[in-house]
């Protein structure tokens, strides 16, 4: 079984990262972590509180605590996403601070050269956005945008929500039948 983590912070969307968590948890050991912004915009947007990430293979993490598993290179995890990734968090990752939990998670990914996927969500970028983005691009880190494609006529807002989760799954190598493959 497969081990990922998702990081939920406290930018706009974490509709999106609540849609990643339910279609991974049936397929792998899923380790999540909310920052505490993360958990105020789980509330506003979703009205959801972080005991609703929860199952059988699942594990929520305090961000705060950085002594745990996943907190270790030596701990094998075959990819983390953080979604929505608040440009605050995306700076902290591309300076290596490693002060929380999500970010030394990311740090570690970076170090051991694994899967790290970042969809940041913010908009306008600034220039600090944008050499923050083209840092973590260039230390080894995927950036995926929250920005859906609109030509497979999605009428609805989960479908577009979809589309972009359906993006994180395909990089992450699991199984989905959110989107069917695109046809002329
Ligand atoms: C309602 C609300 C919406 C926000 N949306 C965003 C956003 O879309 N993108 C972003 O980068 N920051 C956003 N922020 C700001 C972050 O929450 C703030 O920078 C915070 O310190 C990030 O902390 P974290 O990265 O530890 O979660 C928002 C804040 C609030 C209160």
């Amino acid at each position: 079984m497969k081990r990922f983590v998702i990081a939920i912070t406290g930018a706009s969307g974490v509709c999106y990262g609540k849609r990643l968590f339910d279609c991974l948890k049936s397929q792998a050991e899923v380790h999540v972590i909310i920052s505490e912004r993360g958990v105020e915009l789980l509330n506003i947007e979703l009205g959801l509180k972080p005991s609703y990430f929860k199952g059988k293979n699942v594990t929520l993490h305090k961000t705060t605590k950085i002594n745990t598993s996943i907190a270790s290179g030596s701990f094998h995890v075959d990819g983390m996403v953080i979604v929505p990734a608040s440009m605050g968090t995306i700076g902290r990752v591309a300076a290596g601070v490693s002060g929380n939990l999500i970010e030394r998670v990311a740090d570690v990914m970076l170090k051991e050269k694994r899967k790290l996927i970042l969809v940041p969500r913010e908009a306008p970028l600034s220039t600090i956005h944008l050499k923050n983005l083209l840092a973590l691009d260039q230390a080894g880190a995927l950036i995926l945008p929250a920005s859906p494609g609109f030509y497979q006529q999605q009428n609805t807002v989960e479908s577009l929500v979809d589309f972009v989760v359906a993006r994180i799954i395909d990089q992450l190598g699991g199984e989905h039948d959110l989107m069917p493959p695109y046809k002329v």
